[in-house]
């Protein structure tokens, strides 16, 4: 089957109509810049202008970096706060006539990682963290997704992990890969502690190998530590997957 994925980040939103069985992109990607301020209409509007690039009348499926329960969105830690309680699954419907399935923008990420990536045929209890602006994550046992963990959220050092431990907060205080990776250790021993994964995958643009080669030697777990392999595409490939379920 085939659907628009589409991955509503906060500089840019991602699509490109993707094959659901192989996982692999039918076009070339196109991005458009996130709106400011990022209110649920404006990012609608954009959503729609992607289903006219790609002259789309078929189902699409969309991320948000948000808890969303039933198409409903429940939490709006990184984006305009106008989100909380916006059926959004209805609103881009509304704004696209096309029938949109949304989820959460690590659990689809995670999704695309398990079917197409990194996780393919791990079994056992599998975490999926991606690292970014804020900290996401998805949880699978045995290929199941157990969906909205927001482990990003967890608390650490006073405040929410992802204020401890993202790539944004790397890049505010400057942080060299080795104190960052200090910080990341705290995370994953957390994690560690309370659910005991077999495997993790570090997802988000600090997966990248010329990234990873600057601190994967500093960290270390009980579980087995794996970098996703598809990057920048995760989100819209997860998108498309969860929507052709
Ligand atoms: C949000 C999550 C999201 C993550 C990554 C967090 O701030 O609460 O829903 O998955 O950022 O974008």
């Amino acid at each position: 089957m085939n659907v628009l994925g589409i991955d509503i980040g906060g500089t840019g939103i991602k699509g490109a109509p993707v094959n659901t069985l192989d996982g692999t992109l039918l076009a070339e990607r196109h991005r458009i810049p996130t709106p400011d301020p990022a209110t649920p209409e404006a990012v609608a509007g954009i959503v729609a202008s992607m289903v006219d690039h790609f002259d789309w009348d078929g189902h699409v499926g969309c991320t948000v970096p948000a808890r969303v329960q039933h198409g409903l969105v429940r939490t709006a830690a990184n984006i305009h706060k106008n989100w909380i309680d916006t059926q959004v699954d209805g609103l881009f419907s509304r704004a696209t006539g096309c029938r949109v399935t949304v989820l959460n923008d690590a659990d689809a990420a995670g999704l695309a990682s398990m079917r197409f990536g990194a996780g393919r045929g791990l079994d056992g209890l599998v975490f999926f963290i991606t690292v970014g602006t804020g900290i996401g994550s998805a949880m699978f046992y045995n290929q199941e997704l157990v969906p909205n963990t927001e482990l990003g959220h967890l608390r650490l050092k006073g405040g929410a992990a992802e204020d401890y431990a993202s790539n944004r907060v790397r890049n505010e205080k400057n942080l060299s890969w080795k104190k960052w990776a200090k910080r990341f250790q705290r995370y994953l021993d957390r994690i560690e502690f309370l659910f005991a994964p077999d495997t993790i995958i570090l997802g988000g643009g600090i997966s990248r190998p010329q990234k990873v080669a600057r601190y994967w030697h500093h960290l270390s777990t009980e579980a087995n530590l794996i970098p996703a392999e598809l990057e920048n595409e995760a989100g819209i490939i997860g998108a498309a997957a969860a929507a052709a379920r």
